[in-house]
């Protein structure tokens, strides 16, 4: 408990010097920084090699803080109290009076923002008089990080602080969902798009084209492990490591299973970490045999497909 709280106040420090720290959240780790001030925010760009043109993701505490900076609509406040907080983030209107630093949003007037579940990160925010802008922490078009330790395979002594708060438990980002006019998702994510077709009892449109490019998290090239990977393999090439979703009875060194029993959930939050560590383990290929598009299955497939794009 009092590490917790020692840990908390170290973070702070950090933030209010205008450094960037990584952060634990219930879906990947982020790389974070105030997202008042300019200078936290041009950093989170360098650390991270992005495009300026890709705006970066703001994590609040709760609505009441969210309110001086972006305007809520009635579809918000729904998907707001039955979701977060939670793997979704929302995009809205930005106040002309906001205090976010224009490098966030590369000047644009709309701002993707999300309330994060993990006990750690929210304890942080609680204590912070700023929301703080956090990509995922990983180098731009990389494989996300689940654990302090793939933040600090990603960008080693550059980053000055990890706060510590164990494995992901999604493991996957969040589900983007455009507010601004008619709802529209722009990214799959850790949350089932058909729950919220549920709750706003309607059929919502998905804007995932892989060739347009329409928000710029959807360029093609993204959460690649840096190797070749190929989706939908019966029967993978010698040398080649071959991703499973479920336990085989008869295995082989170059086999790696997602869940034991063909579980997604369990799929989704193993991921990235199989995918890293078949990378280390010295494997030039990837094949991953067929996973079924269901649930947060879409999610996996629309990350696989992206990798594959190496
Ligand atoms: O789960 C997550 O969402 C993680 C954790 C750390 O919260 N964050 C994350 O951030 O995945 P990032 O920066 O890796 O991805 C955010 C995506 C980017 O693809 C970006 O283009 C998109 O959100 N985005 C940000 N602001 C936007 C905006 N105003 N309009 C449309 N898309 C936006
Ligand atoms: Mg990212």
């Amino acid at each position: 408990m009092k590490s917790i709280q020692s840990n908390i106040k170290k973070a702070k420090k950090y933030l209010d010097k205008n450094q960037c720290i990584a952060i634990p959240t219930e879906t990947v780790y982020g790389l974070a920084g105030n997202a008042y001030s300019d200078i936290s925010v041009k950093k989170i760009f360098n650390l991270k090699k992005r495009p300026v043109n890709n705006p970066l993701i703001v994590h609040y505490y709760d609505v009441n803080r969210l309110k001086e900076d972006c305007y809520i609509s009635s579809n918000f406040t729904k998907l707001y109290n039955k979701f977060s907080p939670g793997p979704i983030t929302f995009i809205l209107k930005l106040k002309k009076k906001s205090k976010i630093s224009k490098f966030v949003t590369n000047k644009q007037n709309s701002l993707a923002v999300r309330f994060p579940k993990h006990s750690l990160f929210r304890k942080l925010l609680k204590e912070l008089d700023y929301p703080l802008a956090a990509p995922s922490a990983n180098i731009s078009t990389r494989l996300s990080s689940v654990q302090a330790s793939d933040v600090n395979e990603e960008f080693g002594s550059k980053i000055k602080y990890i706060l510590n708060g164990g494995r992901c438990q999604i493991g996957i980002e969040s589900t983007i969902i455009n507010l601004l006019s008619k709802p529209v998702i722009l990214r799959y994510g850790g949350l089932d798009i058909s729950k919220i077709e549920k709750l706003l009892k309607k059929k919502i449109f998905i804007k995932n084209n892989l060739k347009k490019k329409i928000a710029p998290g959807q360029f093609p090239l993204h959460y690649s492990p840096g190797i070749p990977l190929r989706m939908n393999v019966k029967k993978p090439n010698k040398n080649e490591a071959f991703v499973l979703i479920k336990k085989r009875k008869i295995t082989y060194k170059n086999y790696y299973y997602l869940s034991k029993k063909n579980n997604l959930k369990q799929a989704a939050k193993n991921l990235y970490l199989l995918l890293r560590k078949i990378k280390k383990d010295g494997y030039k290929t990837i094949a991953v045999e067929k996973i079924q598009n269901r649930g947060i299955g879409k999610t996996i497939n629309d990350r696989l497909n992206r990798a594959s794009k190496y």
